[in-house]
């Protein structure tokens, strides 16, 4: 492809995605295939020849477009939401021009040198704590990591990095392989599976604790796990506090984790993946009453932020446990001004990484913070109606207090009855839906997720769910009689 057919398939393309995003309302949210339906549609094996651009275009619809879930639909609600933005995906083209790897600063000092602004941009935009960042000329700094649940075992090696160097110290007599077997973290019953995860990848024991009746992890029970585990001979190494949890948006009670974490010198991580976007607007910052107390911060832009995936913030305050830890130098990456500016290879997990600092600038330049709020408080406010609606219904109850972007409802009753209603409305594809299961209580998550969605999708939301569970309950009634 020359350049004349790049700009004129580029422009289709253009063309093609700003009228999918503004026209997306009226596709359904869930395709209808069945597994296996694409390999037919293509041919066995790729072209010797060359296609034409235009073919490739044409298949889009055919092909791709019948097999899509439309995340960005108004009325798509599973999970959480992934961002999608126009600064974001122009900066994507951006990206994939200049196309460097900037795994270290002479790679591409723009790479490296954007990404330290831009996660100073942010962190100030959260306000947090100065210590975590770089601007302030102290040890700490900013991050992209490609997810979260990269970021949490990132922090992982970093205390497990920590923790060896000081029991190495205490006990020189136990080998590495004795300190690493003794280290315990801690994280709530209700965090992200990656952090499970995190704990299996990472080598170490990682116990879950239980939560309070709001699905909390409290620092009393942070508190006596650690004890209990210093009786028993073991090393507390990490804990990491969710801010939003993935179940039901719960805030872990950081302001009192955050000292147990410091007296035990328990590396703090805190995982807001989701959340932590909202700290943009003041109003919410009182859930991020103690971060002063953590080691390491992590939220997702590309969660909701209106900055596409991939883009995982990660601040620490002290960047050499990784950078130590994971430091391997052959002689081919070595450059000249090696120690001025990070070589973000080390403070990762692959050597290879994107120019990704050049989606935040666009989206934060050509937002600016007003509409960034505006956007997150929208969100908010359009769960507190589907809540009210939902609280208007006696047949129904939220099951956890609504903070976020997040409802969480279920039909009163046995869990079978919730359970076939979400399949019923999955099964019409006009709305999606995931579900979630806390202390054996089912229920559904309606996550506002698009940023195309306004009230009276809701609206509709709300009749798919209503007529659903006119139909099950009549039907249950009739089986009855
Ligand atoms: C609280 C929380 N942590 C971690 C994750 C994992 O995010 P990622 O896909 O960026 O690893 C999620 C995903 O929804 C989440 O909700």
């Amino acid at each position: 492809m020359d350049a004349p057919q790049f700009k004129e398939f580029a422009k289709e393309m253009v063309d093609y995605v700003a009228n999918y995003l503004e026209n997306i309302r009226d596709r359904r949210v869930l395709p209808t295939v069945e597994p296996g339906y694409l390999r037919p549609l293509i041919p066995d094996s790729a072209p010797q020849k060359a296609d034409k651009w235009e073919d490739v275009l044409a298949d889009v619809e055919k092909v791709i477009m019948p097999g899509v879930t439309h995340w960005h639909s108004p009325r798509f609600h599973a999970y959480f939401p992934t961002a999608n933005s126009y600064p974001a995906i122009v900066a994507d083209i951006l990206s994939g021009a200049i196309a460097c790897i900037g795994f270290s600063w002479i790679a591409s000092p723009a790479c490296t040198e954007l990404e330290v602004v831009m996660l100073d941009w942010l962190g100030k935009m959260l306000d947090l704590p100065k210590e975590f960042l770089a601007c302030s000329g102290g040890t700490g700094g900013g991050v992209i990591q490609g997810t979260a649940s990269e970021a949490t075992l990132v922090a992982l090696l970093g205390a497990k990095a920590r923790a060896l160097a000081k029991f190495r110290k205490e006990f020189p007599d136990l080998s590495d392989f004795e300190i690493v077997s003794k280290l315990v973290g801690y994280t709530s019953a209700q965090s992200h599976s990656s952090v499970e995860r995190a704990g299996l990848l990472g080598g170490i024991k990682l116990r879950s604790l239980p939560v309070d009746e709001d699905y909390k992890l409290r620092g009393e029970t942070l508190e006596n796990a650690i004890k209990e585990d210093l009786e028993a001979g073991l090393i507390p190494f990490y804990a990491v506090a969710t801010l939003g949890t993935t179940s039901s948006c719960a805030f872990d009670r950081l302001d009192e984790i955050g000292p147990v974490c410091n007296e035990h010198k328990v590396w703090l991580h805190v995982d807001a993946a989701y959340a932590g976007s909202a700290f943009i607007c003041p109003e919410f910052r009182y859930l991020l009453k103690g971060i002063e107390r953590a080691d390491s911060f992590n939220f997702n832009p590309h969660k909701w932020m209106l900055v596409n995936f991939d883009c995982s913030t990660m601040w620490l305050k002290d960047p050499a446990w990784l950078v130590d830890a994971f430091n391997v130098d052959p002689l081919y990456l070595k450059h000249d001004q090696q120690g001025a500016a990070p070589d973000y290879r080390h403070w990762q997990i692959p050597l290879g990484r994107r120019f990704r600092a050049l989606k935040i600038w666009f989206v934060l330049r050509l937002y600016g913070i007003e509409n960034l709020q505006a956007f997150i408080r929208k969100h908010i406010s359009i769960a507190h109606y589907f809540e009210e609606l939902v609280r208007g219904d006696d047949r129904f109850e939220i099951t956890a207090e609504v903070i976020m972007g997040l409802v969480c409802f279920r039909l009163k009753g046995e869990n079978v009855l919730s359970e076939q209603l979400l399949k019923r409305i999955n099964a019409r594809g006009v709305v999606h839906m995931v579900p979630s299961k806390i202390n054996d209580i089912y229920f559904l998550r309606l996550a506002v997720c698009s940023r195309f969605t306004e009230q009276g999708d809701i609206d509709i939301t709300w009749k798919e769910v209503r007529e659903n569970a006119d139909l099950l309950l009549a039907e249950k009634k009739n089986h009855i009689n």
